[in-house]
């Protein structure tokens, strides 16, 4: 009887050393994920609907931890190795908070240099927020951006979520390629 008493509590001792491996092994590993924000603006639900898909498209690729976000911290942006704005064009410009996000990355020194960076937005005539956004991404915070800005008339039909969904599967696959 004691014998096997001894056996078993060795056995769950056992388990319990494999089993903590397991855990470090899964949390190290979730740790070295590449990590993608998608910051979206929208005021009319046009740029959120092109904010969705890209980020079903960004699920599509393994082993990427992806956050999606319609406001964020300056702050927060250090913790990501790709940075996705979406920005809808209003009166031939991005919107006032995504100048203030850029503002307060700079103010505060925040080092962004070779993350990826990646803009898209809806528009309804002449489309200048995307391009604006990876002008600064690219000339105020040397980051690693992908081009062209991904651009949709008003709200995404069938094919442009697809378009949407494919740019989010190519910012994916471009944080696996070794550096
Ligand atoms: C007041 C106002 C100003 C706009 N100015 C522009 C503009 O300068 N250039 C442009 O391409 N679209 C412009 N648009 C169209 C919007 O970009 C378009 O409606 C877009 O789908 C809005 O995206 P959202 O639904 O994500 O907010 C404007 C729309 C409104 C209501």
């Amino acid at each position: 009887m004691k014998t096997i008493i001894t056996q078993l509590s060795d056995d769950i001792a056992n388990s319990k050393i494999l089993i903590e491996h397991h855990l470090k092994t899964i949390n190290m590993e979730v740790q070295h994920m590449p990590k993608i924000l998608i910051l979206y603006y929208s005021q009319t639900g046009n740029t959120r609907l092109m904010a969705e898909a890209i980020q079903e498209g960004v699920k599509m690729v393994q082993g990427i931890e992806v956050e999606f976000k319609d406001r964020v911290a300056a702050e927060e942006l250090a913790d990501f190795n790709a940075i996705v704005v979406g920005a809808p064009t209003y009166y031939h410009d991005m919107t006032r908070n995504i100048k203030k996000l850029f503002e307060e990355a700079a103010v505060k020194k925040l080092s962004l240099n070779g993350k990826v960076g990646a803009a898209f937005g809806s528009y309804g005539w002449s489309a200048e927020a995307p391009p604006l956004v990876l002008e600064i991404m690219n000339n105020r915070f040397r980051m690693d951006t992908i081009e062209p800005p991904l651009l949709i008339k008003y709200a995404p039909d069938q094919a442009g979520l697809q378009k949407c969904r494919q740019f989010g599967k190519k910012i994916g696959e471009r944080l696996l390629l070794p550096t």
